[in-house]
């Protein structure tokens, strides 16, 4: 192999390494992910309305007054309260992201991260937290919970 012919080659070779791993670095699976918008919604624009069958897991908790569950794909907790009714507002903390929990003796909503407070629609009682939560609305139809926006 001649001098040239290799330079040209290997050249050839190096340029089509550089064009495809900066097709790769830019293409859009490599784009950063949407951020969450606190909306309870893990940053999607899609409207909240979902139903979920509390006699069954993992929703089994929700069975008794006092307990909460926080279904991940949507970042919503729902919670039954102490007098037997059911709320639902975005579970991540308005101040930094932190998941909050339902704390059923206080009925409210509590970021153990900083210890905001939030009162059981969603409105800041303590703070580092500024914003509310977002509530969502509750309808059970026998074992059925619907939470929608
Ligand atoms: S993240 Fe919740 S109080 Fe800071």
């Amino acid at each position: 192999m001649e001098r040239k012919e290799f330079i040209e080659k290997v050249g050839l070779s190096s340029a089509s390494i550089l064009i495809f791993g900066c097709m790769q670095a830019c293409s859009k699976s490599d784009s950063t992910p949407t951020t969450n918008n606190n909306s309870g919604n893990q940053g999607t624009n899609k409207p909240v309305d979902f139903t979920i069958n509390i006699s069954v897991a993992p929703y089994l908790s929700l069975n008794a007054p006092g307990g909460f569950f926080v279904e991940s794909t949507t970042g919503i907790i729902i919670a039954r309260t102490l007098k037997n009714e059911f709320i639902a507002v975005s579970a991540i903390c308005t101040h930094q992201g932190v998941n909050v929990e339902f704390q059923a003796n206080s009925n409210r909503f509590y970021c153990a991260a900083h210890g905001s407070a939030f009162d059981a629609s969603g409105a800041v009682t303590i703070g580092p937290a500024t914003t509310a939560l977002k509530q969502y609305k509750t309808s059970l139809s026998g074992s059925n919970l619907r939470v929608y926006a």
